[in-house]
């Protein structure tokens, strides 16, 4: 079984609590939406793989450690994913970044694909993908399958907030995808909407409502 990786930070959690404010405006939310993903990358690479290398200072000859390993990806799924990818990239600015375009059907809450751009040498990457909000499941499980499809390996899920029931969704299909969130909330309602949640992401970070 996977991990959840519940990120606790009072950085984060202040901000998360700003943005869940049905009275906060899109740009407070977007940039907020940012800085909180650039927050949890610091965890989310916490276990990137190091090599020794030997390095000259303007003092002396040293050994120092150096990233190795995979090269990263980033995966957001349209829209709401997208208001995650600059946040990460200030931290992994060498990433790749490939777009999953899924919607959810509001009626029977399935997802949708409507997009699908991914780095050529996606299968080699280290990839994490993003959605800001993990509800039924069924979003990330279709972006995760896509991936797998396409012979990924190495993948990571970053979310802001999930529901118990998507959290459980995205473990018993995809065991091998440890998942980050900064808070898990109490349930899903009728809509397949978040509580407390945030409302809808997507039209918060674009001002679609
Ligand atoms: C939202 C959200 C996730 C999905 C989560 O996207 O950004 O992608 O719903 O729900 P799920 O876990 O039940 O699949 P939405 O379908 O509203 O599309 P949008 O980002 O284009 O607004
Ligand atoms: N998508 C959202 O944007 N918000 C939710 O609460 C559920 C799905």
């Amino acid at each position: 079984m996977s991990t959840v990786h519940e990120i606790k930070h009072p950085l984060i959690e202040h901000k998360l609590s700003l943005m869940r404010q049905k009275e906060t405006g899109t740009k407070d939310f977007r940039e907020m939406l940012g800085e909180i993903a650039m927050l949890m990358a610091y965890e989310v690479t916490r276990d990137l793989p190091m090599k020794e290398i030997e390095i000259e200072t303007p003092m002396s000859k040293c050994t120092t450690r150096m990233l190795s390993g995979k090269k990263m990806g980033i995966v957001p799924i349209l829209r709401a994913g997208l208001g995650m990818v600059d946040g990460i990239m200030q931290l992994v600015p060498a990433a790749k970044v490939g777009h999953i375009g899924l919607y959810r059907d509001p009626e029977t809450l399935l997802p949708v694909e409507y997009y699908c751009k991914l780095p050529p040498d996606v299968q080699e990457r280290e990839l994490i993908v993003v959605d800001p909000m993990l509800a039924t499941g069924g979003s990330a499980n279709a972006a995760i399958d896509c991936l797998k499809k396409r012979g990924c390996t190495s993948i990571k899920l970053v979310s802001l907030i999930g529901a118990p029931e998507g959290i459980e969704a995205v473990q018993k299909a995809h065991p091998d995808v440890d998942i980050y969130i900064a808070a898990i909330d109490e349930r899903l309602d009728d809509h397949g909407y978040i509580v407390p949640g945030l409302g809808d992401a997507g039209d918060r970070i674009f001002g679609t409502k």
